[in-house]
């Protein structure tokens, strides 16, 4: 038996924007993971440099900040069994141009030609990064 799982996913400004957060939700259901919780939130840059401080000084970091300050975000609690090498599935590679046909990315996503990739969705990518990720987003809820 595996574990049952907690996984931070973030459908990003891009996604909200243009109406995907019930489509990628769906998905998410379809897959049969659980929604623990579920929130639309205005990002802040405190909980951005905690969240991506894996990538502060990368040239990509400053770009990706302001990207996912532009919008509100929606918030997500994922629960299931391995559910975090799950969600990362169901998103596909990080670059949505080469991301597979059949996943969030592959499907809904491209480049628009901007300063950082929009790639529609976070997710945790490890066991330890969710539940610091589950932390920063909904401290109440704990891992
Ligand atoms: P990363 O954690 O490497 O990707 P993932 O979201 O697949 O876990 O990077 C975080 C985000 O930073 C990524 O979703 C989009 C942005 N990013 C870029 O804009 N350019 C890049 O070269 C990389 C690696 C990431
Ligand atoms: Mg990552």
């Amino acid at each position: 038996m595996t574990d049952v799982q907690r996984s931070l996913v973030l459908v990003k400004p891009d996604g909200v924007r243009r109406g995907l957060s019930g489509e990628i939700l769906r998905r998410i259901e379809a897959k049969g993971y659980t929604l623990v919780a579920v929130e639309l939130r205005d990002a802040t840059p405190e909980i951005l440099a905690a969240h991506y401080a894996e990538h502060e000084g990368k040239p990509f970091y400053a770009p990706l900040v302001e990207f996912m300050l532009s919008g509100p975000v929606l918030a997500v609690v994922v629960e299931g069994h391995r559910c975090i090498e799950g969600f990362r599935s169901l998103a596909g590679a990080t670059d949505p141009t080469v991301a597979a046909p059949g996943t969030i990315r592959g499907d809904l996503g491209r480049d628009w030609g901007l300063a950082v990739q929009q790639n529609l969705v976070h997710g945790s990518d490890s066991p330890e990064s969710a539940e610091r990720e589950i932390g920063i987003w909904f401290a109440d809820l704990g891992a």
